[in-house]
């Protein structure tokens, strides 16, 4: 039991730390990054790398988005500009 217990609190935090994974993205944007994060943004998977690139580097820099770009913003700011690049090349493989 106590193994267990130790084995998800590890998986957990490999999910959670902060290098640029897209597991905190799938919440809000589907495994696929095939759905409307919260009925709002584009579906991310059928937009291209070089507009998905923009748009995070824009969300980041405050220069790109519409009424719930604050989300973005708070979930980008922790990741560089080759965090985002990184980000760019596992939502599109
Ligand atoms: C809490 C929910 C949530 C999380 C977590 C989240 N997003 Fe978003 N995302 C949104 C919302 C809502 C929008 C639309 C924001 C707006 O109004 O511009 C959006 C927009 C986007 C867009 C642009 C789509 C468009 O409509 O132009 C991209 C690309 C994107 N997110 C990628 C990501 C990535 C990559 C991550 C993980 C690092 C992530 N998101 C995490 C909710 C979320």
């Amino acid at each position: 039991m106590s193994r267990f217990v130790i084995g998800v609190a590890l998986a957990t935090l490999i999910v959670t730390g902060a290098s640029a994974k897209t597991g905190v993205c799938k919440g809000c944007h589907g495994k696929n990054f095939e759905k409307k994060a919260l009925g709002k943004s584009k579906v991310v998977k059928d937009m291209s790398k070089k507009e998905i690139l923009s748009a995070l580097k824009g969300y980041k820099s405050g220069s790109y988005g519409k009424a719930m770009k604050g989300i973005m913003q708070k979930q980008l700011s922790k990741y560089s500009d080759a965090d985002l690049d990184k980000l760019v090349a596992e939502i599109k493989k």
